[in-house]
């Protein structure tokens, strides 16, 4: 079902150019993600997305070259549910971007999966939205600075949820661990129906670490007197492929996700979040951009709000911070 953009007209006319821009976005084979690719191409931006192999990465990327025949774009494949292919992933993005990379948006994202391991031993969706996407800012830092140093400015854009403000608003270090197949399991029915159990709490804690790690980002160039920006965005709710994967993984009832598609707001719509984060030239670092603050807060045009207490502080920072590294075993 297409669900009519009510607010993107208006914002897209919004954003400037992005001419000698490099961009790089995660998961753009649907959803948020394909409108900012879209989009960033259609605003001159030299636009590097980086998917895992299958069927929908190569339509889509079909579509986007089509789409924008004098644009500079690039697909790269990463599957985030494994370290190897982040680092291959950030190796090709280093030899295609000799340039530097103005702006990473990591976007992709999976929700209410099943209780599974990764072949790194951790959970399904903690290593898919938020530890690899920690891994890949990392591995791509040192174009980041660059960039930074050389246009003045540079942005790091994590894509959160509601779902960080419930059931939990406290990141749980067991969530971080290499404990992957053994965090609850995959709920009851009834749990899974009402956005409750297991499935729901990992996907909670992996929404609540994309805020903690842009809180534990802007400390961190705030403190070193960066100029590079970490900005984090959620959708509200918005009609993508996120709540039909859910269905088919059997983390929501197909009634639900079809009755949710309808309720919706637009793909476009959802990713002004990430766009006012990306390009907006008055967007700053250590703000939140979203249809609102609150559990409500579903539908409606993206607005900046700060970053919240729960996770923003330095106890959550460090937690997450110490984890992740330790995760994919970097030496910070
Ligand atoms: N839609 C909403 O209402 C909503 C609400 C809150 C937050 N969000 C967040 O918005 C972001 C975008 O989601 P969406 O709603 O646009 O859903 P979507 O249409 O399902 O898009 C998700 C993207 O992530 C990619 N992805 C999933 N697993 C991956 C992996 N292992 N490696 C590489 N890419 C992978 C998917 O690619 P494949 O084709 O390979 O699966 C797809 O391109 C997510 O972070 C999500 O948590 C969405």
């Amino acid at each position: 079902m297409t669900t009519t953009s009510k607010h993107f007209p208006a914002f897209r006319r919004r954003l400037p150019s992005m001419a000698g821009k490099t961009i790089v976005v995660t998961g753009t084979t649907s959803g948020t993600g394909s409108v900012a690719a879209d989009t960033l191409a259609g605003l001159g931006a030299k636009v590097v997305v980086l998917n895992r192999k299958s069927g929908r990465s190569a339509s889509s990327f079909a579509l986007l070259t089509a789409a924008h025949p004098d644009v500079d774009i690039h697909q790269v494949e990463c599957d985030l549910q494994s370290f190897e292919s982040v680092r291959a992933a950030a190796e090709a993005v280093r030899s295609l971007c000799p340039e530097g990379v103005h702006v990473l948006c990591n976007n992709a994202g999976v929700m209410a999966l099943g209780d599974q391991a990764t072949v790194d031993g951790f959970d399904v969706q903690m290593q898919t939205n938020h530890l690899s996407h920690f891994l890949l800012a990392q591995e791509l830092m040192s174009l980041i600075e660059q960039a930074a140093s050389e246009a003045g400015e540079a942005r790091i854009v994590n894509h959160s949820s509601v779902a960080r403000l419930r059931p939990s608003k406290t990141l749980l270090p067991q969530f971080l661990e290499r404990n992957g197949g053994n965090l609850g399991g995959d709920g009851t029915r009834v749990q899974n129906m009402m956005f409750g159990g297991p499935r729901w709490l990992r996907y909670n804690q992996s929404k609540l670490a994309n805020a903690a790690f842009t809180a534990a980002l802007h400390h961190r160039f705030t403190q070193g007197g960066s100029p590079i920006k970490a900005l984090v965005a959620h959708p509200g709710f918005a009609s993508t492929h996120l709540q039909q994967t859910a269905a088919h993984e059997g983390g929501m009832s197909s009634v639900l996700s079809s009755f949710g598609d309808r309720f919706a707001q637009s793909a476009e719509d959802g990713a002004m979040g990430i766009l006012s984060c990306i390009g907006l030239p008055e967007a700053q670092s250590g703000q939140f951009w979203g249809p609102g603050s609150g559990t409500n807060a579903l539908r409606g045009p993206a607005k900046p709000f700060a970053l919240e207490s729960f996770y923003d502080n330095e106890e959550t920072r460090n937690l997450l911070w110490d984890k992740s590294v330790q995760a994919v075993q970097l030496e910070l």
